[in-house]
């Protein structure tokens, strides 16, 4: 795991929105899988404003939504998808037809899921997974307990979880229970996995998925398994790091040499 941590939540953004454009610079084509939530609206940002001023090249790039919940339509604004458009892929020069997301309105959920699963496939596999992370430490919607092998799947949010994510729903009680999310296997399969967090709320879980051990129970602790795996902090999220002037050291130290990226 690669620790990174920046002064800010703005420069973590842009840290983080760095390494995804270097991404699309190198490989036009790439397989890019994207959440929702708070924590990367900065990061969206940086990249639309480096499409604008610096013709950052976003037609070629395939997307799939992480995340969404059951009963929801894609087209319904409430919807990770529209979200997601809103607030990001709308306003880049991606091809909608290479956007994907799962359809929490399907008839047949595991259907759904499944067929999800064979397009990520078709499309040749995730290249880059840009991840948050909720308090419970889940990637995705792969809330305590989800399988570290997990595929595409449905899951029911726990409370703590709906009550986060009520910033897009009139009432509270509308957000949906059950959600689709790829899983932790599908996740852990990606080429390369980036998970930015921000914010003293993130430090407590941060310091547990980061530095404790391997446990369904954190999903996102199952990041340390793989070969791939950037973390990118504000100091706020980091604070809790029992070794964070070491994580430092190296990046200070790994970051020097020639073609680090
Ligand atoms: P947030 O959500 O970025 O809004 O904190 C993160 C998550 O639940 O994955």
């Amino acid at each position: 795991m690669r620790i990174i941590i920046e002064p800010d939540p703005e420069q973590a953004a842009r840290r983080a929105a760095r390494m995804v454009a270097l991404r699309v610079r190198n490989g036009p084509a790439l397989v890019l899988a994207l959440p929702t939530g708070n924590t990367p609206l900065p990061m969206y940002a940086e990249l639309v404003r480096q499409q604008r001023e610096r013709g950052l090249d976003f037609s070629r790039v395939a997307v799939f939504g992480l995340d969404e919940y059951v009963g929801i339509a894609p087209d319904d604004p409430r919807s990770l998808r529209a979200c997601l458009w809103r607030h990001f892929l709308a306003q880049v020069n991606v091809q909608p037809d290479r956007c994907q997301g799962l359809d929490g309105s399907a008839r047949d959920l595991e259907g759904e899921c499944a067929a999800y699963e064979a397009r990520i496939v078709a499309a040749g596999g995730l290249d880059l997974v840009v991840l948050g992370i909720g308090v419970d430490g889940h990637i995705g919607f792969n809330e305590p307990g989800s399988s570290l092998g997990s595929r595409t799947r449905i899951k029911t949010l726990t409370a703590e979880t709906a009550r986060a994510n009520a910033g897009g729903f009139a009432d509270p009680a509308q957000v949906p229970r059950l959600a689709l999310t790829i899983g932790v296997g599908t996740i852990l399969d990606a080429r390369r996995c980036l998970l930015l967090a921000t914010g003293s709320a993130k430090a407590a879980i941060i310091q547990r998925a980061v530095e404790g051990p391997v446990s369904a129970q954190i999903t996102a602790s199952a990041l340390q398994l793989h070969p791939d795996a950037r973390v990118v902090l504000d100091e706020a999220a980091a604070a809790r790091l029992e070794r964070a002037d070491y994580y430092r050291e190296t990046e200070a130290l790994q970051s020097a040499l020639p073609g680090s990226d």
